[in-house]
């Protein structure tokens, strides 16, 4: 999408887009106005299994499509465990279990490295969070990819695809229940508990918020995480002197945030006008879909040196990767966490990593950015 933004960029920064009946906004300032602006520009939109603004399918409120006050208050409830000091603690085990997988391919000299590590470590990680038993996290994957991206196979129809995403929700719901029951008799210290436990102006949420609010935790960090992971191993080999050319740590904090300013997980988030207003010298009318392009904003010249060079040492680097504003990414100390201590292992595991296949298919979608496979080879 890079030069496309770069075009945006200088021909229409903020546009109406026909076809696809929503506004457009490229630039860096503007992204970040309609973020800080929720009573203008609300996350109050339907969000569903099929996706933004389709109505049929179980409707879910969280924080995510949820203006102030309301959305502070939800979002109260597990803030804290997501704080950088909280997580930091999760240290040690994120390298556990890396090394988990690393060892299960460490005899074949080569690992695809969206299937065999960057797949399976945010889920792992967010479902024992969560409080969800070990032996169901495979289950757990599959549900959340079906959700997010729809089967497996590419071929199907967008009926099939609806039909899956259904099923997929309505079993995830009735798992999420029993789950919830248990924990209702046996509280332990984790996000199930803190969550059916909390109150939201003076009362506890309903089953269907609870299920709403699991969900959302469960499915936000996954394939934004793996494709964090994975693009970071693709900007180093592509774009750098090599994957393992990031090896020391202080290096590799500000090469992830590089990362994910040059090749953001998600390129672009939505919202919708509550009033008529004005952006830019464009009208905008109540009820207009805005799509804000925060993957076209980091590439934007007016905030960033040469954005369409990678520099791995980047500082400052204000990327809106994560979003800004209310909905700031609760988990962006969790990802970036993940993404350096697994960086970190590889680089102590093997000695030199190289790509195997040049040809990468992207991800399936027009506002996730990250690639289907990533086949490494590498010597130990
Ligand atoms: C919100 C990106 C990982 C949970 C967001 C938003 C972005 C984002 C752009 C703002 C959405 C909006 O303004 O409408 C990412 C990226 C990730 C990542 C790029 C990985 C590299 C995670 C993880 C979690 C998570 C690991 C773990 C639970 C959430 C939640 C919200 C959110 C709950 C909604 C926050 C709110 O509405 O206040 N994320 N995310 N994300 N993210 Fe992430």
């Amino acid at each position: 999408p890079f030069p496309w933004y770069r075009e945006m960029h200088e021909e229409s920064p903020i546009r109406y887009d026909e076809d696809r009946e929503c506004w457009d906004v490229f630039r860096y300032d503007d992204v970040h106005d309609v973020l800080h602006d929720p009573e203008t520009f609300s996350s109050e939109r339907p969000l569903t299994a099929q996706g933004e603004g389709e109505t049929d399918g179980m409707a879910l409120e969280t924080m995510l499509n949820t203006d102030p006050p309301r959305h502070d208050e939800l979002r109260k409830v597990v803030d804290d465990p997501f704080k950088p000091g909280a997580v930091k603690h999760l240290a040690p085990h994120i390298r556990d279990i890396t090394n988990e997988y690393i060892d299960a391919v460490v005899d074949d000299g080569e690992l695809d490295v969206v299937a065999d590590l960057a797949t399976p470590l945010p889920v792992t990680v967010i479902a024992e969070l969560i409080g969800v038993p070990a032996d169901d996290r495979e289950q757990f994957k599959q549900w959340s990819d079906t959700i997010v991206e729809g089967p497996e196979a590419a071929t199907v129809s967008a009926e099939t695809v609806k039909e899956a995403q259904l099923q997929a929700q309505a079993e995830m719901a009735t798992y999420f229940t029993e789950l919830i029951e248990r924990r209702r008799e046996d509280p332990r210290d984790d996000l199930i508990s803190d969550v059916i436990h909390a109150e939201v102006e003076g009362t506890t949420l309903s089953e269907g918020e609870t299920l709403g609010f699991l969900a959302l935790l469960l499915i936000a960090g996954n394939i934004t995480t793996t494709n964090l992971i994975t693009n970071a191993i693709r900007c180093f080999a592509t774009l750098h002197d090599g994957i393992e050319s990031v090896r020391d740590i202080a290096s590799l904090e500000l090469a992830v945030e590089e990362v994910l300013r040059y090749q953001s997980p998600i390129q672009a988030v939505s919202r919708v006008a509550t009033t008529d207003t004005r952006l830019g010298e464009h009208s905008v009318e109540a009820g207009d879909r805005v799509v804000v392009w925060n993957g076209a904003a980091n590439h934007d010249g007016d905030k960033f040196d040469d954005p369409g060079t990678f520099v791995p040492d980047r500082s400052p680097n204000q990327h809106l990767a994560f979003g800004s504003g209310v909905h700031f990414c609760l988990g962006a100390h969790l990802a970036r966490l993940e993404a350096r201590v697994a960086l970190s292992t590889l680089f102590d595991r093997f000695e030199t990593m190289q790509l195997a296949e040049t040809e990468l298919q992207p991800v399936e979608s027009t506002f996730l950015y990250g690639v289907q496979r990533l086949p490494v080879q590498f010597s130990t």
